[in-house]
């Protein structure tokens, strides 16, 4: 596959062997550029085209040769990650926890009991998003998904009042959509592209990701539809996070498992594909008051940690 390419083959035309007629039947079966002539089976091309395997053997090797293999330096992708916005939490241990707070071009996950703070970080993200990126913001808006219809524009004016900012103008950037099943939260994803760059969206919110999932796919008979179904729902916000450079932030549920018979029981629900669904996974807990330890539990280049943080009427602090 290293190997530089010998002659340019760039059409179907281009293969040994393959002709004006194979390629028109080629394209006929969906084998509509070399790259997919890359990864056919001989039968399949042979087949297809009306060539002999042996000649679809050489046209499948011959595409091979011509498909680059599509990379980055290791050293470009630091660079890139150097200028990576992030977004301040508020809290300074938390944000050095992080890393300088929660990262664009992925998703961060919170998971908690109730009144945990899950709800009350998104809020204060949603605020200091729109913060100027030397202030600890990305200078962006927001799109926030309700499923639970605990957005607050009242907490979010206190906040950002907090912060020495126009209350109007920061509910004026945010653009909640209150969804009341998952195919109101799945069609919100999927079309929110012209969203995202007309209104320069720079911080998702899907607050909680997966309760309605939890309330709708009922029963083990549900669940693989279910888990199919959330699978794609956080393909596609990490693909926006991606595209858009922007910051995805979703809260999670949690359940007792009864199979941690020492320590903390609680564990975030959505199995596996929520587990590898977040780039980094934070769990919260209550301690007293007003204080509340995050919990740093999965991240890719951070160790793992605690920090203790408030949330008070002005929002998350220290
Ligand atoms: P669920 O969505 O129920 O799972 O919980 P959550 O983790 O989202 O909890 P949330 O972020 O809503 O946190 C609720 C807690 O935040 C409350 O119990 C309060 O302790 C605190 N809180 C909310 N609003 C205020 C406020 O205006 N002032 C202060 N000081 N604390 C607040
Ligand atoms: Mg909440």
């Amino acid at each position: 596959m290293a190997k530089e390419k010998e002659k340019s083959v760039k059409e179907l035309e281009d293969l040994p062997g393959i002709g004006p007629t194979s390629a028109e039947k080629l394209k006929a079966a969906g084998f509509t550029d070399i790259g997919k002539v890359a990864i056919a089976s001989p039968h399949e091309l042979s087949e297809a085209s009306g060539v002999s395997v042996d000649a679809a053997k050489k046209a499948i090797e011959a595409a091979k040769q011509a498909t680059t293999v599509v990379y980055d330096t290791a050293e470009s992708i630091y660079e890139k990650r150097k200028v990576l916005g992030r977004i301040k939490t508020g809290s300074k241990e938390l944000d050095a926890m992080l890393g300088g707070g929660v990262e664009t071009n992925a998703i961060t996950e919170v998971y908690g009991r109730f009144a945990s703070g899950k709800t009350q970080l998104g809020f204060q993200l949603t605020v200091n998003s729109q913060l100027p990126m030397d202030k600890g913001g990305l200078d962006g808006s927001v799109l926030f998904l309700d499923t639970e219809g605990t957005f607050r524009p009242e907490r979010i004016e206190q906040i950002s009042e907090a912060a020495g900012m126009d209350p109007k103008k920061v509910l004026e950037n945010i653009f909640v959509v209150r969804c009341s099943n998952t195919d109101e939260q799945i069609l919100t994803i999927e079309r929110a592209d012209k969203l995202i760059q007309e209104k320069n969206i720079k911080l998702i919110v899907v607050d909680s990701m997966i309760s309605l999932f939890r309330s709708e796919f009922l029963g083990r008979g549900a669940l693989g539809e279910r888990q199919q179904k959330l699978n794609s729902h956080i393909h596609k916000l990490q693909q926006l996070a991606d595209r858009y450079s922007l910051a995805v932030y979703i809260t999670n549920q949690v359940m007792d498992n009864p199979g941690i018979l020492f320590g903390d029981p609680t564990t975030p629900v959505g199995g596996n594909i929520m587990a590898h669904a977040a780039t980094t996974r934070i769990y919260m807990r209550k301690s007293k008051e007003d204080k509340r330890i995050a919990r740093l539990v999965d991240s890719p280049n951070m160790p793992e940690g605690e920090s203790v943080i408030k949330i008070t009427t002005e929002g998350i602090k220290d």
